[in-house]
């Protein structure tokens, strides 16, 4: 993270999962990154997206800190109480409004309450999102809310970079696709087949991320560096 100042503030929301837990990992071991903080559901501060206040609160609860790295890494593709749609007929309210809480909803209300804290001299914003998102390269289909609800994020952080661009110059805001990686998440899929370590993902992101510069805010981004297409 060479373009990152000397002694660099992290955070990384969702770092109870298997992606956060990598990148919490990989900047805690990096001699160049000064303190990473991980908030997840059960870490004090909290931090819950079926819970508006908690994410409020978490931002409130680090308020004088300034980070120059910020990355979510929590979503959801499937529960207890649900699997990817396959077909219209599966579509329900319980799951679309499960999955956009989890996946657009809480991410976006990470950026409203947490773009303040990103430091002025340089700082990066990341949120997670998948190339199933993508609209332009939707092939197979399927997936109903897990697409749309990433589609909708990265229209979440488009908007916002354009916003928080007047008034907070060197922020980058970007939404960025891990590859494939073995998880939790991707288990039930042949994750742990098809899927990379999520260290290597990290790895790859991480080097992204530091390529960054404030005109890159509010692109789509693979593990590679590519832009996706919307
Ligand atoms: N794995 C892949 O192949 C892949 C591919 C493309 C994109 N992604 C994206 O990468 C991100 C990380 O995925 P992963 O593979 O690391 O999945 P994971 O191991 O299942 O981790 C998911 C994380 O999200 C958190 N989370 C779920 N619901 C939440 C909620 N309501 N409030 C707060 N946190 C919540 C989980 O918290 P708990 O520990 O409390 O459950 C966990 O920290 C996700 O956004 C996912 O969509 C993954």
């Amino acid at each position: 993270m060479s373009s990152l100042p000397n002694q660099f503030h992290a955070l990384v929301i969702g770092a109870s999962g298997t992606i956060g837990a990598a990148f919490v990992d990989l900047l805690s071991s990096s001699p160049r990154c000064a303190s990473v903080r991980g908030l997840h559901r059960h870490s004090t501060p909290c931090l819950d997206f079926t819970d508006e206040n908690s994410i409020a609160q978490a931002a409130q609860a680090l308020g004088s800190d300034r980070y120059h790295l910020i990355i979510n890494a929590a979503g959801v593709l499937h529960s207890d109480a649900f699997m990817p749609e396959k077909r219209l007929a599966d579509l329900t309210y319980m799951q679309m409004q499960a999955t956009f809480q989890a996946n657009t909803f809480g991410p976006a209300m990470v950026m409203r309450h947490f773009v303040a804290l990103l430091d002025s001299e340089r700082a990066i914003m990341a949120m997670l999102s998948a190339k199933v998102g993508s609209i332009g390269d939707n092939r197979l289909g399927g997936w109903y809310s897990y697409r749309a609800s990433k589609a909708a994020l990265n229209m979440m952080v488009k908007t916002a970079a354009i916003e928080v661009a007047r008034s907070q110059k060197n922020s980058v805001l970007v939404a960025l696709h891990p590859g494939t990686v073995s998880s939790r998440l991707s288990q039930p899929f042949r994750g742990e087949t098809i899927g990379r370590p999520a260290r290597d993902a990290a790895i790859d992101m991480l080097d992204v991320i530091d390529a960054l510069m404030p005109a890159d805010s509010g692109s789509f981004r693979s593990y590679n560096g590519s832009e996706l297409p919307w």
